[in-house]
């Protein structure tokens, strides 16, 4: 099946607010667990690309010592969402929030000891730009970790797993898992994006019938 793009940013209310409506705490669960088990937990200053509504870097705040996370998104109506959501949770100072396009990050290289990212990658369509820029803002040393959809071989095999993972969800979520779906890259692209962007020694590998995630480890 052809990688067919949907639109890059989510950045009218109605997305930001559906998209923050959506209920992903299983899959973040899963996702800090892999962050903390790659050694992310002694990790001083921390950047989110493409946070959305800020979920994943609140849960890894609760579940870490963390001091500093960043989220960053293009999307100023993600922002608007994620950070009154980091005063409501006592986290203001600890977890902040700033807008910024993540194929050019406005900070020096190795700025942070931690550089994650969670079902964007999908949305860009460079991302080779997008892998080379969280590997150029990592210090040496440093935890990575981008998880994203990848791309199934038909689209029936996406509209079975929309089925078997959102069946319960409204119309229009199924429909933006299968949009998203069909946007995402291949295991074998994700491998040629690791090495286009200078981080062929990267760890790329499914970790579910839906993800994969380009890793690197302390
Ligand atoms: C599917 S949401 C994922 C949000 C969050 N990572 C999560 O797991 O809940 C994708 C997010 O990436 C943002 N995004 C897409 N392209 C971007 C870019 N070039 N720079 C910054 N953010 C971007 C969108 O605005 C959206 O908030």
């Amino acid at each position: 099946m052809q990688r067919v793009l949907e639109p890059e940013y989510m950045d009218t209310v109605e997305e930001a607010q559906s998209y923050a409506s959506m209920n992903h705490s299983t899959v973040n669960g899963h996702f800090v667990d892999r962050f903390l088990a790659l050694g992310g937990g002694s990790c001083r200053k921390v950047i989110d690309l493409g946070t959305g509504p800020g979920d994943i870097p609140f849960l890894l705040a609760r579940q870490s010592a963390i001091p500093s996370i960043l989220g960053v998104d293009a999307a100023e109506t993600m922002l608007q969402i994620a950070r009154p959501a980091a005063v409501r949770a006592g986290l203001e100072g600890r977890v902040t929030f700033a807008r910024a396009d993540v194929k050019a990050l406005p900070f020096a290289e190795a700025a942070f000891d931690g550089v994650f990212s969670n079902t964007i990658l999908h949305h860009i369509p460079e991302p080779v730009l997008f892998v080379r820029e969280a590997a150029r803002v990592l210090e040496k040393g440093g935890v990575l970790l981008i998880r994203d959809l990848y791309r199934p071989v038909s689209l029936d095999e996406a509209k079975r797993l929309v089925a078997l993972h959102a069946g319960e969800a409204p119309k229009d979520q199924q429909q933006l898992l299968l949009q998203s779906l069909c946007a995402a890259l291949t295991l074998t692209e994700a491998v040629q994006v690791a090495k286009a962007a200078g981080i062929g020694h990267a760890k790329v590998a499914m970790n579910s019938d839906r993800h994969y995630s380009i890793e690197i480890a302390r």
